[in-house]
């Protein structure tokens, strides 16, 4: 029951949309309902032979063109206007509900941390809630189905009542036995579904492996063996297949049997009835179509559990996401930065990657009991990979892994700072906590001296230009957007070529017939070192406040990283550059430099008092130097 509230909440203001759309899909029911009733009459008039149902009488000619007549007028407006205004009110209900739901989600997502973003699993998640969207779409169906049958219910036992208690009792057992026979073939359907998926999983997995990896499949020389695998379970897959298929006939072709056994049932009774009784012909169309109607009705409700129940379980995991903790914490009023910051520092920073809290790992747990109650009832159906997500998820709920312990580390503007460890020592961490990508369990961030959750995280990001160990390129688009993006302004022609010239890229760049047009990817490749050049080529034109350099030059070679170190001194005239890197030789030229061991710094100088001391630089300078 919570469920359908929280659903009614997601509709928001456009509830009204909604119980309008129903009450058409409501009236488009009764006029269908209507229809075999009119169908009755025009028999009875084409036979004069009559049956009066309560104080409606059927037989003068007026009567008989009335009869003729409504039923084709309520057939016009019900298959003309009152379904394209059905079709016009759920789009538009669905295009607002689909809108709305987005803006939740996106909302969310500016509170989730990095770490939400760079696995598999929550990817998964988000896949799952992105498409959640259409959640209102279907439950309007399953409303307006739903509707329908209680309808047809409420007008036609009534119908058949006033006529004759018999009636109503032959179309219940027909109605009964049908249903029995729908609920034992979603159970047998279930059993199928959830062979075929297993081994379609398997199928699949290979599949892409081939299709997409085979490059690295290859390389691994493992082809042969993955070719294997493909054949044996494709094999498999086709068994179960056939299997299934012969089960399948002979269930539907004996379900069919039994369901023709009883319209012949029904149609024997009721003839005999018209015989015996003296019933018009008409009467018997009528019971016919009811019944036939109905069945249809509930083998239609015993289907819409199971849809509701995968709704159910949609929803709910949409309500998981959106009440997700929030990861980052920002101020009641953010602020918008308009002024270059002068420093960026962490003040005893605390830090460690977290699981999920204790709240939504309940809450993980219950949608994963609820998806496997649906998988053994209904099979896989696609919920497979959804579900295999959040096991994922469950399974990193595991201990914090405490990277950051009580660090002191700030970044001016105008001076170039080396960031040096080992790996997994935490750097990388470092430079997310600055730009609040992670919330710090302990200690502040500050951005000149205000905490950092006071600005508003877009305008804070535009303050970091950013190079990683796998540079971030857009592929499909041309080279000059490429480094054009995140920037503001308009930048010419002239200045990116003069910072590909800087950088040492605009040879290469010159050669290609298209130039700057080129689009990445599809037209060039360049090698992982040109790729670097690119980004920091885009980092120098974006010109913003602190400059971050996470191995950025590890692809490159001597002359270019020499190079490059230079460019950034003369970039620290008006920027803060951190730079992170292996590299001794162009750590030295650092104006600080900065050593992490255990979660702390352990070292900080220039390299010439650094080499001086015992300690992780001297160490590292002997054997990557003096060695
Ligand atoms: N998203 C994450 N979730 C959980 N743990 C993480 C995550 N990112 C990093 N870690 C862990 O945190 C620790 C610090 O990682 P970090 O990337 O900051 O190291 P690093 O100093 O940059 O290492 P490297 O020199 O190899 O780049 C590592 O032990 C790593 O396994
Ligand atoms: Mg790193």
């Amino acid at each position: 029951m919570e469920n359908p509230k929280y659903l009614l909440s997601l509709v928001g203001k456009h509830r009204r949309i909604l119980f309008l759309s129903l009450i058409i899909s409501g009236i488009m029911s009764i006029l269908g309902i209507l229809i075999p009733y009119f169908a009755k009459a025009q028999i009875d008039q084409l036979q004069f032979k009559y049956t009066n149902i309560w104080f409606f009488s059927t037989s003068s000619l007026l009567v008989f063109f009335i009869w003729l007549g409504l039923p084709f007028l309520i057939e016009l407006l019900r298959n003309i206007f009152l379904k394209r205004l059905e079709q016009k009110i759920s789009l538009k209900l669905t295009f607002a509900s689909t809108r709305h739901i987005r803006e939740l989600v996106w909302e969310k997502f500016r509170f989730m941390d990095g770490s939400f973003f760079e696995n598999n699993a929550s990817r998964r998640i988000i896949g799952m809630v992105i498409r959640s969207d259409n959640i209102i779409k279907d439950s309007l169906y399953v409303a307006s189905r739903i509707l329908n049958s209680v309808v047809l219910i409420i007008v036609a036992i009534p119908v058949l009542g006033a006529i004759g208690w018999q009636l109503v009792a032959i179309t219940f057992f027909s109605v009964f036995i049908s249903s029995i026979i729908s609920v034992f073939d979603q159970k047998r359907e279930a059993l199928y579904q959830a062979i075929r998926d297993r081994s379609f999983d398997a199928y699949s997995q290979i599949d892409s492996l081939l299709t997409y990896n085979y490059r690295d499949a290859r390389a691994l020389g493992a082809v042969n063996s993955l070719e294997n695998k493909y054949d044996k379970v494709t094999y498999k897959q086709y068994l179960v297949e056939k299997e299934g298929q012969s089960q399948r006939h002979f269930y539907q072709s004996s379900d069919n049997f039994i369901r023709e056994l009883l319209a012949l049932a029904v149609n024997l009774v009721a003839g005999y009835w018209v015989i015996s009784k003296g019933y018009s012909l008409g009467t018997f169309t009528l019971v016919v179509a009811y019944t036939m109607q109905l069945s249809r009705s509930f083998r239609d409700l015993t289907d819409l559990v199971r849809t509701s129940m995968e709704m159910d379980l949609r929803i709910t995991q949409l309500k998981f996401f959106l009440n997700l903790r929030p990861r980052l914490v920002f101020s009641n009023k953010t602020e918008e930065i308009i002024e270059p910051p002068k420093q960026v520092s962490i003040v005893d920073g605390y830090f460690g990657y977290t699981g999920y809290g204790r709240e939504e790992k309940a809450y993980l747990e219950m949608i994963l009991e609820r998806s496997r109650r649906f998988i053994t009832r209904y099979g896989h159906n696609g919920l497979g990979w959804q579900l295999k997500g959040l096991i994922e998820e469950m399974e990193k709920l595991e201990k914090p892994t405490q990277v950051l312990k009580g660090i002191d580390f700030h970044l001016n503007r105008g001076e170039i700072v080396a960031l040096l460890g080992r790996n997994g020592v935490g750097k990388t961490t470092i430079t997310n906590v600055l730009m609040h990508i992670y919330e710090l369990d302990r200690g502040k961030i500050l951005i000149d001296n205000r905490p950092i959750n006071d600005f508003e995280h877009q305008s804070l990001l535009q303050q970091f230009a950013v190079i990683q160990q796998f540079p971030i390129i857009l592929w499909g688009i041309s080279i000059r957007e490429n480094l054009n993006v995140g920037i503001n302004k308009e930048v010419s022609d002239d200045e990116i070529w003069k910072q590909l010239k800087i950088v040492g890229l605009s040879d290469k760049i010159k050669e290609l017939p298209k130039g700057l047009d080129t689009i990445m990817g599809d037209e060039i490749n360049l090698s992982g070192g040109q790729n670097q050049l690119l980004v920091i080529a885009r980092v120098f034109l974006q010109q913003r406040p602190f400059i971050i350099f996470d191995e950025g030059m590890s692809n490159l070679d001597a002359e270019h990283e020499m190079n490059i170190v230079k460019l950034l001194k003369t970039q620290a005239k008006h920027s803060g550059v951190l730079f992170i890197t292996h590299r001794i030789t162009a750590a030295r030229h650092a104006d600080r430099i900065v050593v992490i061991d255990q979660g702390k710094i352990s070292q900080e100088g220039t390299h010439t008092s650094l080499v001086k001391k015992d300690g992780i630089y001297k160490h590292f300078w002997n054997l990557q130097v003096v060695s």
